[in-house]
C-alpha cells in the first residue's frame, strides 16, 4: 500500500485510524487509481445487472462512476461507520448503491449471493495490519463463499504477482486467477518520487474467476 499521508502501515488495520482520517477529510479520496484505469476491465466481466460488492468501498468515487456508467446494483461495505454515513447521505438519491457498516474478515452476506466483488485496496490494507496473513484468509474465505459460481473477484493490488499470486491461487477457492498490468497514474512530482521509492512500476489487477455458470443477464 502508499500512502504520502500515513507513514505507518500498520495503522491501516485499525479502525480508530480510518474513523479519524475520514472525520478530519471528508473529500473523497482515490487510493492507487481511479475508475478509468479498471473500467475496461470492469465491462470485460461485470454484468450491468449483476450484483456487485464494493467491499473496503472508503469514500472513493468508485461505486459512483460505475453507477453512471450502467452498473445497477453495488453494494458497499466498510469497516468505518464514519465513512459508511458520509457515503450514504452523499449518495441518497442514486438508486442501485448501497452502503453498510461490515467487516471484510466476517461478511455477513449467503452464501453466492453476489456476481461480482471488487476490491481496490482491501486485501493490500489487510495485509499491512496486525494478523496480517490470517485476516486476509479470512477474507478471501469470505469471498469465495459469496461469490455465485461463474462469479468473479476483482482486486486491485500494489502488491506483486510474486506475492499475490500463492495467496489468491489456493485450490479452497476454485476460481482461475489472470493478472493484468494497471499503470500507475502520476499526479505531481510529490507522487512521482513516492513512486520511484517503490520497487513496482505498475498496480496489478487480479481477475479471480469462479468455476460455473455465469449466465448473462
Ligand atoms: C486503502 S483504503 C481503499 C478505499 C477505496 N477502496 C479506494 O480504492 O479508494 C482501505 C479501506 O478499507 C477499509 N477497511 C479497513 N479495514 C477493513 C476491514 N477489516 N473490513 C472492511 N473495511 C476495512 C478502510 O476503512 C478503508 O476505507
Amino acid at each position: 500500500m502508499s500512502s504520502s499521508s500515513n507513514p505507518d502501515g500498520s495503522q491501516y488495520g485499525r479502525l480508530a485510524y480510518w474513523d479519524q482520517r475520514y472525520t478530519d477529510d471528508k473529500e473523497p479520496f482515490e487510493w492507487y487509481t481511479n475508475y478509468n484505469s479498471i473500467r475496461s476491465n470492469c465491462h470485460s466481466h461485470f454484468r450491468p445487472n449483476g450484483k456487485i460488492l464494493n467491499v473496503g468501498c472508503g469514500n472513493s468515487l468508485v461505486s459512483e462512476d460505475m453507477h453512471f456508467d450502467g452498473f445497477n446494483d453495488i453494494v458497499n461495505v466498510d469497516l468505518s461507520g464514519v465513512v459508511i454515513q458520509q457515503m450514504i447521505d452523499k449518495t441518497q438519491a442514486l438508486n442501485g448503491l448501497t452502503w453498510q457498516v461490515m467487516d471484510a474478515r466476517y461478511m455477513e452476506f449467503d452464501d453466492e449471493s453476489f456476481d461480482a466483488i471488487l476490491d481496490k485496496g482491501m486485501i493490500d490494507t489487510l495485509l499491512s495490519g496486525d494478523n496480517s496473513i490470517e485476516s486476509a484468509q479470512k477474507f478471501s474465505s469470505h469471498v469465495a463463499r459469496i461469490l455465485k459460481p461463474g462469479g468473479i473477484y476483482m482486486c486491485l493490488s500494489s502488491g506483486i504477482p510474486n506475492e499475490r499470486l500463492p495467496m489468491l491461487n489456493n485450490q479452497d477457492y476454485s476460481w482461475d486467477v489472470e493478472c493484468v498490468p494497471i499503470a500507475k497514474p502520476v499526479i505531481s512530482e510529490v507522487e512521482v518520487k513516492f513512486n520511484l521509492e517503490e520497487d513496482t512500476s505498475c498496480y496489478w489487477l487480479y481477475i479471480c474467476k469462479t468455476g460455473g455458470d455465469d449466465e448473462e443477464g
